[in-house]
């Protein structure tokens, strides 16, 4: 029962067996923890169960909780390969009692299972206790039966332990195993307590206040127990070995880095093994839990392992890339302990190879510069700060590679001139930045970039986490508070809150303390990766330093990636559909649509739309998995992921891949985009899309829009519930309704072509009307028509007119009628053997005064007005024989 996975298995049992909780391991970056960089100790994910914030349904639980010393408070890096037990990953087994047991049944679980379950020998333990803690000494001279000689009072910190600044703290009991004269060191508290004999494997901390703030300590609801054993530790003692090294997964590990490298594992380069080893696992872990490489925070933190692991692979002679290659095996040892080691594989192994690739590129280089540098310098000399910024900045070593890289000589680094380099570089940055004419505004957002840094983005692995508030912007200028009611935007050191970009619109969602909710109402970005919250505060005040619970709008999010998935779809369907020469010219992924705005000449037909949508819907069927990977921008360029043209992305860029392989030799995922947005798992969870419109936004450049998901269904149900009830109007079933109202239309214009010659003809009286009314008169030798009429428009007035005037053959036709909307129009023909003598336009302008028009106008031989006086049409006729009569009398 000795191998690792074992080990594991049989404390979660043990613990299981006396009413524990098994919880799995939570993430190695703590949600729930904005003030710690990894989660560093089984505690980290009950930290508010301990103090009384958060309620579970279990008052006792056991984890082995993956954890990270690199960075923070609790930091192992630098020791890790010259030791026989640091590791910058590690596991730690624990149970913990949430205000049930206390000291008496933490001692008594925990020396049960270390007698009894792994028979460790009683005759090599001893502990130590707090100074001044009478009671865990006595419990343990009553359940061990120990001797005064081997329980060890210790006044130190190193027996009261805190998670870090703030947290659940407590005093403790630490297990020690004696492994035997053969090794040095002596027993806890004495002068040369550092050696490896007394090998510390178990942490009992009786958990009993809360670091409020740094010298403000408060009791925590209940006594409770936090315990941490290092698996790596007891299995070494299990398994009889004197280096955590040399337990099996170890031994497994450097194995393959001996088979790929062909150095012996215990031979002169014991150390880079051991290095390569430890780091593998810190690596593929955190990238397992959505830590990219990158220069800034968490990210800088892994490039810093992955890069110094890579150097000790280049001192073994790895002639390539080695780490990804020791990724599978890694899997095979702790993948059914941690699934997402086994779901992230792929993406483990790729990170590696393209952060080893890139690095090798000036690893060399780099170390050849150190070497000339360093080859008068002999032990107790410094390396100049300017080399050491220079391989940085240059080379991509960071400063704890030079220093690992120097150590075996006992050469350290001019940290202080190194730092005022850096700090040149930070200034020379803001200079250049002052230069390019930028607002104000604009400059407090470089001076807060600097100051805090990157934001750390959260929100790719999850909605809620907790953050620390960094900075307030309140009314264009950094302010210390913010009350109730204000309006203003927030820093924080860590967010899931996605800021706009790429289109995709930025988060909204709730932040909330203890008697304090500030409502965020849009989260943007800054100079690239600051985080900006800008919202009101609904209660309470917010000031610096603030730790808050951050909520991001659930609904809203899950909306924005199915649309913002859809997007890649769609641009790949247009490609395939339309032509290779469909390039992307701007979107926006809102939670209620997507539009996406693409190069092509003209409007797409309806089949073609209708194959652009039918394609996009069978990605979406496919069901397939959305992968997301991290590479440098050259590499996922030449590899075919499309980029916006134009626009500037980091070295680092995320790639977004999904959908089925496209057929072909080379075949890659159906859309490959660098994105930084926000994406569904699987395709399927768009569930549909549907395009809504089609337009022009500019010469060449073409709109579509669209919708997914729920918005996508409930406008297609609209949409059939309208033309149900239309085809229900119809009275005929939906399939034959278009055939139906394309029928009704035809039929009503002819049934309006009738209606106006059916009212032309009653109104010149063709109808059963009074006879008399059509004979023209004789005004001086010449004919006039003229007829006042009801209801006609003036268009139908003139081919009356037109009528009349054949009917006559010469003479002169006026007809005046009163329109519907209470306006009055005249309408004067002149037949033209007469145009000579008489103009029509002389008429109307006669009948227009009375009218209140404006004079009219038209030809001698048409002309009209109108005008809004419908009680005078009668005059205007009368006017128009008297303008007759005149001008037939005159000479
Ligand atoms: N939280 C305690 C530790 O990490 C058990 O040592």
């Amino acid at each position: 029962m000795s191998g690792v996975n074992q080990i594991r298995t049989a404390f979660l049992d043990y613990f299981a067996h006396h009413g524990h909780e098994k919880v799995a391991s939570s993430s190695l970056v703590p949600h729930n923890d904005p003030t710690l960089m990894f989660t560093n100790a089984g505690m980290v994910p009950f930290k508010n169960v301990f103090t009384g914030v958060e309620k579970r349904a279990y008052a006792r639980a056991a984890s082995a909780q993956k954890c990270v010393r690199a960075g923070g408070k609790h930091n192992d890096l630098d020791n890790v390969g010259y030791t026989a037990r640091h590791h910058t990953f590690f596991e730690m087994l624990g149970n913990f009692s949430f205000g049930d047991y206390f000291k008496e049944g933490a001692i008594e679980l925990a020396w049960n299972l270390i007698t009894r379950e792994f028979g460790l020998n009683v005759d090599r333990l001893l502990v130590t206790v707090y100074h001044d803690d009478d009671e865990a000494y006595d419990l343990w001279k009553k359940i061990a039966g120990f001797e005064d000689s081997r329980i060890i009072r210790i006044a130190s910190a190193d027996n009261f332990w805190s998670m870090g600044d703030t947290g659940p703290c407590g005093p403790c009991s630490e297990i020690f195993y004696d492994q035997g004269e053969a090794l040095k060191g002596g027993p806890p508290g004495s002068p040369d307590e550092d050696g490896d004999r007394f090998l510390e494997f178990w942490n009992l901390v009786f958990m009993q206040y809360e670091q409020v703030a740094p010298g403000q300590r408060a009791p925590l609801p209940r006594p409770s127990i936090d315990t941490g054993m290092g698996l790596e530790r007891i299995a070494a003692l299990m398994q009889g070995v004197t280096s955590n090294y040399d337990i099996d997964l170890f031994r497994t590990l450097t194995g393959a880095v001996a088979d790929f490298t062909g150095a012996p594992v215990d031979g002169p380069q014991g150390a880079s093994h051991r290095v390569i080893a430890d780091h593998l696992r810190a690596a593929s872990f955190l990238v397992a839990d959505g830590v990219t490489p990158s220069n800034e925070g968490r990210g800088y933190v892994l490039r810093r392992i992955m890069r110094r692991a890579m150097r000790h692979a280049q001192l073994l002679g790895a002639k390539e890339p080695l780490m990804w290659r020791l990724a599978p095996t890694l899997v095979a040892e702790m993948g059914q302990a941690y699934p997402e080691l086994v779901r992230a594989q792929s993406l483990i192994a790729d990170t590696l190879l393209s952060e080893e690739t890139r690095f090798r590129a000036t690893l060399a280089r780099g170390l050849a510069i150190l070497d000339e540098e360093t080859a008068a310098l002999g032990q107790g000399d410094k390396l100049s700060g300017e080399t050491a910024f220079k391989l940085y900045d240059t080379y991509g070593f960071p400063l704890d590679l030079t220093e690992d890289a120097l150590r075996p000589r006992g050469i350290g680094v001019d940290k202080e001139i190194f730092n005022a380099a850096m700090e040149r570089q930070r200034a020379d940055a803001r200079k250049a930045w002052a230069g390019s004419g930028e607002t104000a505004t604009e400059a407090l957002w470089f001076a807060l970039k600097e100051r805090l840094g990157a934001t750390e983005f959260l929100g790719y692995e999850t909605e809620r986490s907790e953050g620390v508030v960094t900075a307030i912007i309140h009314d264009g200028g950094e302010a210390f508070s913010l009350k109730e009611g204000a309006r203003g935007a927030l820093i924080l050191n860590q967010t899931p809150f996605y800021g706009e970009s790429g289109g995709q619109v930025g988060d909204v969602g709730v932040m909330r303390a203890r008697g304090v909710r500030f409502r965020v109402e849009n989260t943007v970005k800054k100079l690239g990766d600051l985080i900006v919250h800008e919202g009101v505060v609904e209660e309470g005040e917010i000031t610096p330093g603030l730790a808050l619970e951050l909520d991001v709008d659930h609904e809203r999010r899950t909306q924005s990636r199915a649309n913002h998935s859809a997007t890649h779809i769609l641009h790949e369907a247009l490609r395939q559909v339309l032509g290779e020469h469909v390039a992307q010219k701007g979107s926006l992924v809102a939670p209620d649509r997507l539009r996406f705005d693409f190069t092509h000449p003209r409007p797409l037909s309806d089949e073609e739309l209708a194959r652009v949508e039918t394609l996009a819907n069978e990605i979406v069927q496919d069901n397939a998995p959305v992968e997301t990977r991290v590479m440098a921008q050259d590499d996922a360029i030449r590899s075919g992921a499309r980029a916006l043209f134009g626009e500037k992305y980091g070295d680092e860029v995320r790639v977004v891949s999904m959908g089925p392989l496209n057929p072909g030799a080379a075949a890659h995922p159906f859309s490959v985009e660098l994105c930084g947005g926000t994406h569904v798992s699987r395709t399927g969870d768009i569930g549909l899309i549907a395009i809504v419109g089609e337009g022009a936004v500019a010469s060449g450049v073409r709109r579509i829009e669209a919708r997914t998901a729920e918005g996508a269904r409930s406008q297609l149900v609209s949409q059939s519930r309208a033309l149900r009830d239309m085809a229900a109007l119809m009275r005929a079933p939906l399939e034959d309704a278009p055939a139906r109202l394309a029928a009704l239309l035809d039929e009503r214009k002819r049934l309006e072509r009738e209606l106006a010659d059916a009212k032309r003809k009653l109104a010149m009286g063709g109808g059963a009307g009074d006879g008399a009314a059509e004979k023209p008169r004789d005004i001086g030798g010449v004919k006039l028509l003229a007829r006042a009429v009801e209801g006609i428009e003036a268009k139908d007035l003139k081919s009356m007119v037109d009528d009349a005037k054949k009917a006559i053959g010469s003479g002169v036709v006026a007809i005046a009628s009163a329109s519907p909307d209470g306006k009055a129009g005249i309408v004067v023909g002149v037949t033209d053997d007469l145009t000579e003598r008489y103009s029509a336009v002389d008429f109307v302008r006669v009948a227009s005064v009375m009218l209140g028009g404006k004079g009219g106008g038209g030809r001698p031989d048409l002309a009209q007005a109108g005008g809004p006086n419908a009680a005078a049409i009668d005059q205007a006729l009368a006017s128009v024989e008297d303008a007759l009569r005149g001008k037939a009398a005159a000479p």
